[in-house]
């Protein structure tokens, strides 16, 4: 089993790992309907505008056989399609709300795998145990670059793969702070751009620069093997209001890095 140590007690938690556990349990109920659905769809779908696995190829290949994490899981459908397809997943989420959602369609659809309740910044598992670490707008975006990078390049074996989805930069430089969707200015200063606490939002996003994500990717031993900027097809539609299909046509709204643990 690839479970060691023990879970972090509360007060051992960072500042904003606690507010936004206590973000996603107040908020796991408006997310069980986009997660149920997301869980019914055999295909894997890719970020707010749900691009499908065989547009982007964001998996590797060869994945039967091969062990996973999910690090910030929420309802756990990436969870859900890895193991479908012959891998065997451990999801982890710090929020126990989720994680219940998560449970719940894992009994809807008969598909077991380990829901650990756990901070992706001290993954309570032995290292080099996993193939792949996966994260899908998950602790990527909402932990601490410098400490989930370093957990994830700790229990990944050397060769295996990290893969993460998150807001593209211009994206975070372009969004109104308040209510509105992303427009055509540039809104904030990108230097100095990493923590960011919305107004009116109790939880903590980190949003790095490209080049700060190459850094501390290498930094941790990793090499990139890619960088995958989202453009949504003409059709594509999406639940989120906080961006229009127009805008993301033209510029990048979210990316997907894939690197290997050297
Ligand atoms: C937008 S959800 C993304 C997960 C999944 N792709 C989904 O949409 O259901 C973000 C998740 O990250 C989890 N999360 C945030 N910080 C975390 C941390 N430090 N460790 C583990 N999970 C974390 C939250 O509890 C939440 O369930």
């Amino acid at each position: 089993m690839v479970l060691e140590r023990d879970v972090a007690d509360d007060d051992e938690l960072p500042e904003h790992v606690r507010r936004n556990r206590v973000r996603w349990n107040a908020e796991a109920v408006n997310y069980a309907a986009s997660g149920e659905r997301a869980w019914a769809r055999e295909e894997p779908t890719w970020g707010v505008w749900r691009v499908p696995e065989s547009q982007l190829g964001v998996l590797p290949e060869d994945l039967a056989g091969k062990v996973a994490i999910e690090l910030g899981c929420g309802t756990a459908y990436v969870s859900a399609w890895l193991a479908r397809r012959g891998v065997k997943p451990v999801a982890i989420d710090s929020s126990p709300a989720q994680l219940a959602t998560a449970r719940r369609l894992q009994l809807k659809h008969a598909l077991e795998f380990p829901l650990i309740e756990a901070d992706a910044e001290r993954v309570p598992c032995r290292g080099e145990a996993f193939d792949l670490a996966i994260s899908e707008y998950g602790a990527c975006l909402w932990a601490d670059p410098d400490r989930w990078v370093a957990e994830a390049a700790r229990i990944l074996r050397p060769g295996g793969e990290l893969i993460f989805l998150v807001n593209s930069v211009l994206f975070a430089l372009c969004v109104p702070a308040e209510e509105g969707v992303a427009g055509e200015r540039l809104l904030r200063p990108a230097f100095g751009m990493r923590r960011i606490e919305w107004p009116g939002d109790p939880g903590v996003e980190f949003h790095l620069l490209h080049g700060d994500w190459i850094r501390v990717l290498r930094h941790n031993g990793f090499e990139i093997e890619d960088l995958i900027e989202i453009r949504p097809p003409e059709s594509a539609t999406t639940s989120y209001d906080y961006v229009t299909l127009e805008w993301a046509r033209q510029w990048p709204g979210e990316e997907i890095w894939r690197a290997r643990r050297r």
